[in-house]
């Protein structure tokens, strides 16, 4: 049996499932995998608040996380902090101090990489951080190794419970945002700070993780474009839904025929019968497209306590399993320096909503200006109203450029019969 000491710095809401599941499975860990896992420290700001699961007496419960950097028996610290601040002192202390990092810290890994895989690199130890995408689904173990020998060319992911689940509850209940959002809170899906959840922040840190890893490419996180649901309108919903499509936040990491790259994040219309589509609550799905295996779709709890609590497990355990073979620790070399493609110059469908002043001319107007910038209209649906002058109109477009659909925002909006800026949200075919 190979014995593993570990420390836990973060009992939150993910800490609290770690402990779960050691408390219940540690038998059947060691039984599957040879592995005893020994958690001798417990470390947080708050050790006196009451969590659902309390450790035995054979457990240190401190606020002093050097107390754990210091044992020698500790082999691994599991950073379950989140942020960028503490938790970036405290992964580099752990590697310096020549221990392994277990990390769920998404906004960690994509925004400071260089310095926390440089650091790795450096000093030859493991960081495992299935817990940072997608919550329990292996999805940094199925890119890095199930598909390692396979050139994915995309992938397209709903990566952020706490939005899907706004977005189930908006749809298919007519629940408001703020009240789906305080739901997602209790049930310990949103972030600390939900912004980055709603802002689609999150949803960006993910797709920089799995992008980088993907196409062996790392991209600085403030290269992704982020677009959240904050400013999705329920109207927008409905009337999607009425035309066959429904609204997800979609992160998507693809690269083109003259290898460049795109790495974006924003709401997208995705046809009722697309298997995303279906993917509802706090439930996550990755669809990748790679050369030899063809699409494969990755699906499961992508947020909350236990699932997320599960990758934890599974890296200190796989860690543990390897503890004799320090080349265990991947270095990752020879990366890709592929350019990211400009936003302008990305292709796709378009769904437009208008508000315009129900008169003649209108319709003609504005496909003149789509069609002096090649945007070839696929539908028009123009809703009645019985209150005020305007109307909306609304277009879904054939595959577009998306600067010449900006350019066309713009005209449009400057028409005398046109009230506001036109809405306007990609569909993903
Ligand atoms: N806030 C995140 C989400 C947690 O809602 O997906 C899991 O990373």
């Amino acid at each position: 049996m190979t014995k593993v000491g570990v420390a836990l710095v973060g009992f939150g809401t993910i800490g609290t499932g770690v402990l779960e599941i050691l408390q219940s499975n540690r038998e059947l860990i060691q039984n599957r995998t040879g592995v005893d896992i020994q958690l001798k420290y417990i470390v947080d700001i708050d050790i006196k608040t009451p969590r659902r699961v309390m450790p035995d007496s054979s457990v240190k419960m401190t606020t002093d996380y050097k107390v754990a950097l210091k044992d020698p028996d500790v082999e691994i610290i599991i950073e379950l902090v989140g942020g960028t601040g503490f938790a970036l002192q405290l992964v580099e202390e752990t590697l310096r101090a020549g221990k392994n990092v277990v990390t769920a810290n998404k906004a960690l890994l994509a925004e400071k990489a260089d310095v926390v895989f440089g650091l790795r690199n450096e000093v030859g130890k493991v960081i495992g951080f299935e817990g940072s995408v997608a919550g329990g689904i292996p999805i940094i173990r199925t890119v890095t190794n199930a598909l390692a020998a396979d050139n994915i060319t995309a992938l397209y992911g709903i990566v952020n419970g706490t939005t899907n689940y706004i977005l189930t509850k908006m749809s298919e209940e007519k629940m408001d945002f703020k009240t789906a959002l305080g739901q997602a809170q209790e049930l310990g899906f949103a972030e600390a700070d939900p912004t980055l959840d709603i802002g689609g922040f999150d949803a960006a840190h993910k797709i920089a993780i799995l992008g980088a890893l993907a196409f062996n490419c790392p991209v600085p996180y403030q290269q992704v474009y982020v677009e959240g649901i904050d400013s999705v309108d329920l109207i927008d919903i409905n009337y999607a839904a009425q035309m066959g499509y429904v609204l997800k936040l979609i992160g998507i990491a693809r690269i083109d025929a003259d290898e460049r790259v795109e790495f974006r994040v924003h709401p997208t219309l995705l046809p009722e019968k697309h298997q995303l589509a279906a993917i509802r609550n706090e439930y996550n799905a990755i669809m990748i497209e790679s050369k030899y295996l063809g699409t494969s779709l990755y699906y499961g709890r992508g947020a909350g306590s236990r699932p997320t609590a599960t990758a934890v497990m599974a890296d200190i355990i796989s860690i543990g399993r390897s503890l004799d073979n320090p080349e265990r620790s991947s270095k990752y070399q020879n990366f890709n320096n592929y350019p990211v493609k400009p936003m302008g110059d990305v292709e796709s469908r378009y769904y437009l909503r208008f508000n315009v002043r129900d008169q003649v001319g209108v319709l003609s107007g504005i496909s003149g200006i789509f069609s002096e910038y090649s945007i070839s209209i696929s539908s028009v649906v123009q809703h009645e109203t019985k209150t005020g002058d305007h109307v909306p109109l609304i277009l879904t477009t054939h595959r577009a450029k998306e600067s010449n659909i900006l350019s066309a925002l713009e005209r449009i909006e400057k028409l005398e019969y046109s009230n506001g800026r036109g809405i306007m949200i990609r569909i993903l075919d």
